[in-house]
């Protein structure tokens, strides 16, 4: 799946060609071009070429061939600066850096799915611009003008979003496109055309509809959102899923609200396109849109790279509410903190905005937001018909998690007075309840996951970095780690990568840096490493203390869990209970007991 071109980096292009490149040429040059740059021991400080700063944060670590700001935390190679710096894709870089180190680039095709994805973006780009071009321009598109006045998004959003419409007709974009000299094949894929029944020719998908470009994080048009401009149905259509195109891997918005959501580790999510646009209008510039199906996972995961804090904002009617809760528990268990602002009268952030005003808004927003918890069991209890005593034991057990993993014991107590408030039972039976059953000994708090997203505080790693920094600088450590829990014990899938590429280099990595670059393939690992890399560049190890610490707290968490799905199953057994369901459990009981009393859990 070549979602972007950065997945593929090290496919490209032999190996020798990209390290023959940083041979000739180092890093200092290339960001001396721009960046006025002071050694300090073995690093290189500068401004920041890729935020606003008075004070350097950007550093350059030459003999491992990376950047790094503590500011921005952007971070990578020489071929993932120039990238950055110039705006380029992957095989463009390794033009430009070739062209420099005068090294002639044999002419390949380029890899197939790359290739694939490059081409769909370059039709997709094509066809944005031209449809924008009609809503500026075309007479025929005059009511699509009325009408994006009436939903009263201006012309600046419409440029920034770069909004456009389709004409009412059937062969428009796709006589522009084979204009243009596009390959069928890629037009075919972009999804822009329809195949009619005989076979034999196309016609366009989007007609007389106002045209919502979509883009990936990098800025990649990806797909479209078409919007009838009557009541026509359906309300809207969308870029069919393809192979360039997955809609789960993709929130509307992001690009433009990236830098937003990164400076304020906040991120709003809205339903709709619409509702996106208009806090963007209105200066809300940290608002992003799930693409008209349930939050994905991936979608969590992709905006947990920006931000840790997010505000869950759907539709104050009950299907938005009811979406709102599946999207909260999504994004509680990405590791993210989580408030929900539910809007009064079944209005969406659109209808709000415009009803009220940007003031009421930010108003509205800073006295009825709620913690996900107190979301949670708001909506338990409408969901409830009677509120009989089954109901009340339903709720505490929905939200018992949430509870017993808060670290704080004033947040737990909070939510145990408001527990006992709205259902009208006694404070310590609501304790006992949420203490018991949670496994043996203590209630069971997890370790918030931390961050994988940078900290801003310069040299706060979590335990995490630091034990990943001590791995690659120790392979002693790595070992010890292997053998007590697995290389893949972290939280984060990007952590668990570099960890197993670490294992299988073998060998202590700190003294080659080339092979690592070639290592690890993707451009948001390289940020990564060159995040640890301020680790591991000092030759970090962590202490032993820590270390073991840290092998216990992933045990502990495993044995929850399994502790969890064992009640669980026993819960299952009330109903379902068949000989061979009883016989496994307790087989597995005993596995667990056994292993348990030895202290051996993996
Ligand atoms: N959606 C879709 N296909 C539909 C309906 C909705 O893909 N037939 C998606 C769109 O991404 C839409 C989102 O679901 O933005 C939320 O739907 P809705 O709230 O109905 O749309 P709004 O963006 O609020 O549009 P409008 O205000 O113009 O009605
Ligand atoms: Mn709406």
């Amino acid at each position: 799946m070549a979602e972007n071109i950065g997945d593929t980096m090290g496919a490209y292009y032999d190996q020798n060609l990209l390290s023959d490149i940083t041979q000739r040429i180092n890093i200092l040059d290339v960001v001396a071009d721009t960046v006025k740059l002071t050694r300090k021991g073995n690093r290189y400080w500068g401004l920041c070429p890729f935020h606003a700063e008075k004070t350097p944060s950007f550093s350059v670590t030459p003999e491992k061939n990376m950047f790094y700001c503590f500011g921005c935390h952007t971070g990578g190679n020489i071929f993932t600066y120039v990238m950055k710096r110039d705006g380029l894709d992957f095989p463009e870089a390794v033009q430009v850096l070739a062209d420099r180190a005068g090294i002639q680039l044999k002419k390949g095709p380029l890899r197939k799915e790359a290739d694939r994805f490059k081409r769909v973006v370059e039709v997709n780009k094509a066809a944005a611009a031209w449809y924008q071009g009609v809503l500026k321009g075309d007479p025929g598109a005059a009511k699509a003008r009325q009408y994006l006045r009436e939903r009263k998004l201006d012309e600046q959003t419409l440029e920034r979003f770069q909004i456009g419409y389709a004409p009412n007709q059937w062969n428009q974009i796709s006589d522009f496109l084979f204009a243009r000299g596009f390959d069928q094949e890629w037009v075919k894929e972009s999804g822009l055309i329809k195949r009619n029944k005989s076979g034999d020719s196309y016609y366009d998908l989007f007609r007389d509809r106002v045209i919502f470009p979509i883009f990936n994080y990098q800025g990649n048009i990806v797909g479209f959102g078409g919007r009838t401009l009557e009541d026509a149905v359906p309300k809207y259509l969308n870029t069919p899923e393809t192979e360039v195109y997955l809609k789960r891997h993709h929130l509307y918005g992001l690009y433009q609200a990236r830098e937003a959501i990164r400076k304020g580790n906040q991120a709003i999510l809205v339903e709709g396109y619409m509702d996106c646009l208009k806090l963007h209008q209105h200066g809300i510039d940290c608002a992003v849109a799930s693409l008209g199906t349930a939050l994905t996972s991936e979608q969590a995961q992709l905006l947990r790279r920006y931000a840790e804090n997010v505000t869950v904002l759907y539709d104050g009617d009950e299907a938005g509410q009811r979406e709102a809760l599946k999207a909260v528990q999504l994004l509680v268990e990405q590791g993210f903190n989580v408030e929900v602002l539910t809007l009064p009268e079944g209005l969406d952030p659109d209808d709000y905005l415009d009803k009220h005003g940007k003031e009421e808004f930010l108003q509205y927003i800073q006295n009825n937001r709620v913690s996900y918890i107190e979301f949670k069991v708001k909506r338990s209890i409408a969901a409830e018909n009677i509120l009989d005593l089954q109901g009340k034991i339903r709720i505490v057990n929905a939200v018992k998690d949430d509870i017993n993993n808060l670290q704080s014991s004033i947040l737990r107590d909070n939510y145990i007075k408001m527990l006992s408030r709205l259902l009208k039972i006694e404070e310590n039976l609501i304790l006992k309840e949420i203490e018991g059953n949670t496994g043996p000994g203590q209630p069971y708090r997890k370790n918030k996951i931390p961050a994988n997203r940078d900290t801003i505080q310069y040299g706060n790693y979590s335990i995490e970095e630091k034990i990943l920094a001590s791995m690659l600088n120790d392979r002693g450590i790595a070992e010890i780690i292997a053998e007590n829990i697995g290389i893949e014990c972290f939280s984060s899938r990007h952590y668990n990568r570099l960890a197993a590429i670490c294992f299988e280099m073998g060998g202590d990595s700190g003294d080659s840096p080339w092979e690592w670059q070639q290592a690890v393939e993707d451009e948001e690992l390289q940020a990564l490493l060159a995040r640890i890399n301020t680790r591991w560049d000092k030759g970090f190890r962590v202490n032993h203390a820590e270390l073991w610490y840290f092998i216990r707290d992933v045990q502990r968490q495993r044995y929850r869990a399994r502790w969890r799905n064992l009640h669980q199953r026993l819960e299952h057994l009330r109903t379902d209970g068949g000989f061979h369901t009883v016989l496994r459990l307790i087989l597995d009981l005993d596995t667990f007991l056994h292993q348990t009393r030895e202290g051996g859990i993996k």
